[in-house]
């Protein structure tokens, strides 16, 4: 009759141990205090006409003609993103994915896609998804997860726009901060 009652009480220990600890994880996770963090830049250079030399997205679909922002313009990328502000410096990751206008009543995207960092610095793939309510000064994205060297990460990215070149270029600045590393 001994063994079964200490097992139990083992059992009911360890699930003790188990909810403490998940406890705790949910403590640490403060927005001011991210495991990793770093600004990247986002440049975003558009087809315009027929001059693909330096162009690294293109529109993959024609506005509908409901309101007057492009709904349902969807945009396909396979953008350099940067360490600074330059377009021509080397770049620290690849932005590739898609964004749609998804307002009648004013200029609104939804983004998704991965960066994929291939450098001596880091290897591996993070993925970020959401709103971009371009009228907003700062915007936050969700960190969906991520590979490699972003094992499992998630965490918030906080959108700036950076500078705005009429349908040919724009530039983001994105703020990633990361809540879980491993
Ligand atoms: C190309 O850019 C011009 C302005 O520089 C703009 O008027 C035109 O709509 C753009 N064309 C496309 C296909 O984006
Ligand atoms: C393409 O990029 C080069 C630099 O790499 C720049 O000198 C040139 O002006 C760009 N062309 C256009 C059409 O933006
Ligand atoms: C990463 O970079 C290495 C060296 O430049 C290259 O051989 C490899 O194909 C790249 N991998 C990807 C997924 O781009």
């Amino acid at each position: 009759m001994k063994a079964p009652l200490n097992t139990l009480s083992y059992t009911l220990f360890d699930l003790f141990l188990v909810s403490q600890s998940v406890l705790s994880v949910q403590k640490t996770m403060n927005p001011k205090r991210p495991c990793k963090r770093f600004i990247l830049y986002y440049h975003d250079i558009l087809l315009n006409g027929t001059d693909t030399s330096n162009a690294t997205s293109a529109a993959a679909t024609t506005p509908t003609k409901l309101g007057d922002f492009v709904f349902g313009l969807l945009v396909v990328f396979d953008d350099p993103v940067t360490k600074n502000q330059n377009p021509q410096s080397p770049p620290a990751a690849q932005a590739q994915g898609f964004y749609f206008y998804d307002m009648k009543t004013t200029y609104n995207a939804w983004f998704a896609y991965t960066l994929i960092f291939n450098s001596t610095e880091h290897k591996g793939t993070i993925n970020i998804m959401g709103a971009d309510m371009m009228m907003e000064k700062t915007r936050d994205l969700s960190v969906v997860g991520g590979t490699g060297d972003f094992f499992m990460a998630r965490g918030i990215a906080t959108f700036e726009t950076d500078a705005v070149e009429g349908f040919k270029y724009f530039r983001l600045k994105m703020d990633i901060k990361l809540y879980e590393c491993y």
